[in-house]
């Protein structure tokens, strides 16, 4: 059975879509059997990350209305063979489907893929209900400041009430400069952490290219710390290179 797993923040702008997009490019890469879902039924954006044009598209929010069956509404990425269930911008769908409906949804795929991972929206609202409801586990991102780290402690705290796994914390945009470091989030979150993806501009000149970053800037920062979340996610280790290794025994 496909498990599905919830990006989610309180907070707005941390990085959900991103991670989502990158993290499911990757686990697709790898060979596992997955789809990527835009969850956020209010503010979908997941489609640009992978260039899917929405006018005239069937999408999350046609299969919730049926009016269309799920299966028409998924997209493949050639390159990656990821599957992507895009959600629609159009204001009378929008208003017009209900969150609830979204467990009701999953169900009827869920046995299709190894992984289903669910781009979540901001605050706490129905629809970020329904995301973790219909979730399996929950994958906190957060960046570094104090008031994004706030938001994951009360996204913690919600999840605990709703009986929900968090499997653990990507910490987003990280700058060893700024803000919380990585062994006082750590402390303060006593969570695993899944990934620490350095902030890195070229996660935003990805999205010209209407590419994740992991696609079109492999050897970038950001694509690299990807790597290793996944692979943190799925219980392996990269091999360090003589180069890191050095470095970790003499510098840290
Ligand atoms: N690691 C990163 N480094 C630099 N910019 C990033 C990084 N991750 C995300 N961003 C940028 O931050 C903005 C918000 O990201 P997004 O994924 O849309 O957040 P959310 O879905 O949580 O609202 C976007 O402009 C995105 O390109
Ligand atoms: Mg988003």
């Amino acid at each position: 059975m496909g498990k599905v797993i919830a990006f989610s923040s309180i907070k707005g702008g941390v990085g959900k879509t991103t991670c989502a997009a990158n993290f499911s490019y990757l686990l697709s890469s790898l060979g596992y059997n997955t789809l990527v879902i835009d969850g956020n039924l209010s503010g979908a954006n997941l489609a640009m990350q992978f260039g899917i044009d929405l006018k005239n598209a069937n999408t999350l929010h046609h299969v919730m209305l049926n009016r269309k069956k799920v299966l028409d509404a998924i997209y493949l990425h050639p390159k990656s063979g990821l599957k992507i269930l895009p959600g629609s911008i159009d204001y009378e769908l929008i208003m017009k489907v209900k969150a609830k409906g979204l467990s009701n949804t999953l169900e009827k795929i869920r046995d299709l893929f190894d992984y289903i991972i669910l781009d979540t929206p901001a605050g706490i609202n129905e629809n970020l209900l329904a995301c973790i409801e219909a979730s399996d586990e929950v994958l906190g991102i957060t960046t570094q400041d104090v008031a994004s780290i706030g938001e994951t402690l009360k996204l913690l705290e919600l999840c605990s009430q709703l009986g929900k796994e968090v499997r653990g914390i990507i910490i987003n945009k990280y700058n060893k400069r700024f803000g919380l470091l990585l062994d006082q989030l750590k402390k303060f979150l006593g969570k695993e952490i899944i990934g620490v993806i350095n902030e890195d501009p070229k996660v935003s000149e990805a999205t010209e290219y209407l590419s994740p970053v992991v696609e079109i800037f492999p050897r970038a920062r950001a694509s690299r710390d990807f790597n290793d979340a996944v692979l943190c996610y799925l219980g392996m280790k990269r091999k360090e290179s003589l180069v890191e290794r050095m470095f970790r025994l003499f510098y840290k």
